[in-house]
């Protein structure tokens, strides 16, 4: 079979150090492949006004498979700031590199999986009612509607005056309409039934190729009647064709509740835009946080794999590094698993485990340390040799 090539993105920070772990597990784990290096992040904004340059665009149209670290940006002002002086004052403007991809190559699918591993001290715990502690086994996959929604970016303070107009048609807006327009702000929140669909659609698949016993669409259709109804309906319509997983509904607000109540009984979670930003980061809370948290951002033809995390700047410039490598190792297996290779992405999760419960290799985040150049003093094993004791598993 033809060697696969992928775009590798290391963007910047911690971004340039997990990457290339991941590349090393990938290896050990028998899979071969050729990497083609992807420019991204916040160098080629300064240097050439683009955080993702064309080139990389055109890498990942030939190519279809990207695996990214993770990016810095910073607000309006340092951006202009720290932007070449020969490019100054000549009209760029700044954009996310990541959530520029999302949107051009319509990487509407977010998939985040929290699953926990038995043995890591930062998983949650919960008290017995007759006195001691439980781990439940979380597994859950949040399905992310990941480009429309409350995040669509259609807003404004102080809305034209035809906005304005079009708002007064609708009854509720009375509350509202003798506000000052500069006291005013709107964001729409768009849902289509063809994304829901797609969505849905995804998280019923997902459950079904990876024995998940339901399928959650958690929404607020009794309040959002019109966005969040449209999206449960479509949710609803597409269980209909996956009689043996069960289809539940739960509220937002009331889920994250939960999330302490029972986070063991779900499985797949499928949301719009924001509620899955919210439920994908309460649920990686109970099982590791930003240091076992990956995803992936899949459209028709384009995916891309990343860690939940940033280029943490604290720690980018910390020799050796402290970061945890392993949300950016699990983004790499989401990876082996779209592209088929699921034996070889069950293996290194499969070490992970086992590195996770024998806990002589830890990285500071998992002693639950203050991050800093001391930690390793204190017993915290760095990013290398975490990627060495996963790679001595397998
Ligand atoms: P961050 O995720 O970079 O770091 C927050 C904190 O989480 C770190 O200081 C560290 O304590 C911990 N952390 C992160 N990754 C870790 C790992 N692998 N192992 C152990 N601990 C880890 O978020 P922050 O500080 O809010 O943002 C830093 C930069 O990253 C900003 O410029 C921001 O815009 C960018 N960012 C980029 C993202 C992306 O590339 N998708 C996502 C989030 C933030
Ligand atoms: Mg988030």
């Amino acid at each position: 079979m033809a060697k696969r090539t992928i775009v590798t993105m290391p963007g910047d920070g911690i971004g340039k150090v997990v990457l290339p772990e991941a590349l090393r597990v990938l290896q050990a784990a028998g899979f071969e492949a050729d990497y083609v290096h992807g420019d991204i992040g916040w160098d080629f904004w300064i240097s050439e006004g683009n955080a993702l340059p064309q080139r990389t665009v055109e890498l990942l149209e030939k190519h279809k498979i990207g695996l990214f670290g993770a990016i810095t940006s910073k607000s309006k002002d340092k951006a202009e700031a720290e932007l070449s002086p020969a490019l100054k004052g000549k009209g760029y403007t700044y954009y996310s590199p990541i959530v520029t991809m999302r949107q051009h190559f319509n990487l509407d699918i977010c998939i985040r999986p929290c699953i926990s591993f038995p043995g890591n001290p930062l998983n949650y715990v919960r008290k017995r009612p007759e006195g001691g502690t439980e781990e439940p086994n979380i597994n859950v996959a949040v399905f992310r509607q990941n480009t429309e929604g409350l995040y669509a970016g259609v807003e404004w303070t102080n809305p034209p005056e035809n906005v304005r107009k079009a708002f007064e048609t609708h009854k509720k807006w009375a509350a509202f309409k003798n506000v000052p327009p500069q006291e005013l702000a709107v964001s729409l929140r768009i849902i289509t039934r063809e994304a829901s669909r797609r969505i849905c659609k995804a998280a019923f698949e997902y459950a079904r190729k990876f024995g998940y016993k339901s399928v959650t669409i958690c929404e607020k259709p009794n309040v959002l009647r019109e966005t969040s109804g449209l999206f449960t309906a479509e949710g609803k319509a597409v269980a209909k064709d996956y009689p043996g997983i069960a289809c539940w509904e739960t509220n937002i607000d009331a889920q994250m509740m939960w999330l302490s109540k029972n986070p063991e009984e779900y499985g797949v979670i499928v949301c719009s835009n924001m509620f899955g930003d919210i439920a994908s980061d309460a649920f990686a809370g109970l099982v590791g946080g930003l240091g076992f948290a990956c995803s992936a951002n899949i459209g028709e033809e384009v995916a891309v794999f990343e860690p939940t995390h940033g280029s943490a700047p604290k720690y980018e410039k910390l020799q050796p590094s402290i970061v945890n490598p392993i949300a950016m190792i699990l983004s790499a297996c989401m990876m082996l698993d779209h592209i088929g290779e699921t034996q070889k992405s069950d293996r290194i999760k499969a070490a992970i485990a086992a590195v996770v419960a024998e806990g002589k290799v830890r990285t500071y985040d998992m002693l639950r340390l203050p991050g800093g150049p001391d930690v390793f003093q204190k017993g915290a094993a760095n990013t290398t040799q975490m990627a060495d004791a996963i790679i001595g598993k397998l």
